[in-house]
This record gives structure tokens, C-alpha cells and sequence, in this order.
């Protein structure tokens, strides 16, 4: 007799939790989209917490790549990261980024173009390059452009123990200090690949972790007016650009974007800058945001 009380009180607790449970969610569908509620929603269920996809996820080339919202650890339920691939901002700001340099022909040549423009721009740069050619890097940081880590020498951190993803991180940002006097704080994580753990590493560091939401694919160097055309259909306010200084084709294409960019009005900030900007509320910018960019469009 008690244990049927016992096995009822358990089936009764058990279809309260789930009916609460169902509940949570549905009251929080409209909006879907929401990062953090998704985030609960996994916690509240107590499943394995699956990477959050955004919009602006699906519209990266990189599978996998969780950016723009909160991704919580399996193993840590109360810890969350972000990863920016573009910033909510309330104006026509936009982020240039470039990718795995220094080199020692393309980025100065990359630098002059920049600086007849007036543009500001980040460079993700590999720790064994910084080491080649410091001067290069030295001269991007007295130019006003913004020096991130981009790794000592290009791995998947998400493969390497924690103490290989340190060390790949502090010698790389220990070049770049060594070369402009500054310390990095943002990281771009080569292919993208990042995971909680990595993720907490990086957030020791005092460091962000910074992805992309327009993807040119340059590396495949597909000719410099189709990077032109990928690169200008995917901007728009708060989007951060990935391209790659290390390919001619790339900097072939820059003169062109870059120009049909500012007649576009886009103004260009570095990542940092960029980040700075994000707006408090994003659903008002991005109308506003629309109704601004309209007119470029003809
Ligand atoms: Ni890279």
C-alpha cells in the first residue's frame, strides 16, 4: 500500500514537472531566436545542451560555428559564452578583418590602400608571422588599426589539450606586445572552431572571441571581382568581414570594395570599436538600420 503511494506521488511529480516544463517553452516561442531563453530551455529540460544556431550562424560557411549568442556548457549549466560574428549598432558601422598575416609583400600594400582611405581595419594575426616581420605588424598598430590573436600557428584549438591551447595563445599575444607595446583582447579562432572549454580558456586570457558574419571565401581565391561581390552583398550595419591578407586576389578586390563600401556610407571601425557600439536595443536598430540602408540600395 505505500509503495503504490509512493510510485503515484512520483508519476504525479514527474507530469507536474513535465507540464511546466512544456509551459516554459511555449511561453518563451515567440521568440525562438533568443540565444539566452534557449539556453534555459536546455537547462530547465536538463538534456545535453546542442550549440545554439543563429541566423547569422547558417548564413557563416563554417559548419558548426555558434556565434552572436550564449552557448552554455554541458558541464558548466551556469556559465555562458559569446562569440561575436556581428555587433547590434545604431548607425552604418562595419568591421574589415583580415586574416593570417603578416605577409611581408601583401599586407604593407594592403596598408597603403587603407590608410589613402582613412579605414581602420582588425588584423587576426598568426604568432609565427608576427615573428618574421614585427615591423609590418608594429606599423598596422601605429596606423590605428587594431592587432587580434589569430594563433601561434593555425590549429583547430578545440583539438589541443588545455595547456597546448594556452600556450598557443600567450605566445602569440606575447609577439604582438613585443611588436606594438600593446596586448591583444580580441581572438579569432582559426576555422572558427571553438567549444566551452576553449572558450573559458580564451575568457581567462581577458580575451574575446571574435568570428565573422560575411565570408567572401577568398582563401579558395576564387578572382578578386567575385571576393567584390560576396563581400558587398553581405555587408550591412554591424557586420564583421573575414578576408585573408595573405592572398593577392584579396587585396586585388580591396580597392574597389573598400571604395564602393564608403559610397555606400558604411563607416569603418575596428572590432573593439565595433563592439563598443552594440546597442541595448537591437530590435529598434535593426529598424532603424533598414530604413537608413535603404537608400544605398539602387
Ligand atoms: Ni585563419
Amino acid at each position: 500500500m505505500k509503495t503504490i503511494f509512493v510510485v503515484r506521488l512520483f508519476l504525479t511529480l514527474l507530469f507536474t514537472t513535465v507540464v511546466l516544463s512544456a509551459q516554459e517553452q511555449g511561453a518563451s516561442s515567440p521568440a525562438p531566436s533568443n540565444g539566452v531563453v534557449a539556453a534555459v530551455i536546455n537547462v530547465v529540460s536538463s538534456t545535453p545542451v546542442a550549440p545554439i544556431v543563429t541566423n547569422a550562424a547558417a548564413s557563416a560557411s563554417s559548419a558548426g560555428m555558434v556565434c552572436d549568442t550564449k552557448m552554455a556548457s554541458p558541464t558548466e549549466a551556469h556559465s555562458s559564452f559569446r562569440s561575436y560574428c556581428s555587433v547590434p549598432v545604431d548607425g552604418p558601422y562595419i568591421a574589415m578583418s583580415f586574416d593570417d598575416g603578416p605577409s611581408a609583400t601583401l599586407t604593407p600594400r594592403l596598408l597603403d590602400l587603407l590608410k589613402q582611405r582613412g579605414i581602420k581595419v582588425t588584423f587576426f594575426v598568426i604568432g609565427q608571422n608576427v615573428e618574421h616581420a614585427p615591423e609590418i605588424v608594429a606599423r598596422a598598430a601605429a596606423e590605428g588599426h587594431e592587432i587580434g590573436n589569430h594563433t601561434w600557428d593555425h590549429p583547430a584549438l578545440t583539438k589541443l589539450s588545455d595547456a597546448r591551447v594556452q600556450e598557443e595563445i600567450n605566445k602569440t599575444s606575447e609577439a604582438i606586445f613585443k611588436a606594438t607595446g600593446k596586448k591583444p583582447v580580441l581572438l579569432r579562432p582559426p576555422y572558427g572552431a571553438m567549444n566551452p572549454r576553449v572558450h573559458r580558456l580564451v575568457e581567462q586570457d581577458g580575451m574575446k572571441v571574435v568570428l565573422w558574419s560575411v565570408d567572401p571565401n577568398d582563401w579558395k581565391r576564387p578572382g578578386s571581382a567575385v571576393v567584390e561581390r560576396r563581400i558587398l552583398a553581405g555587408a550591412k550595419p554591424g557586420a564583421i568581414i573575414l578576408s585573408h591578407d595573405i592572398h593577392p586576389g584579396t587585396i586585388e578586390a580591396m580597392p574597389s570594395t573598400l571604395d564602393a563600401l564608403l559610397a555606400k556610407g558604411y563607416k569603418f571601425v575596428t572590432v573593439s570599436e565595433l563592439i563598443a557600439m552594440e546597442s541595448q536595443h537591437p530590435k529598434a536598430t535593426t529598424t532603424a538600420l533598414a530604413t537608413a540602408t535603404s537608400p544605398a540600395k539602387k
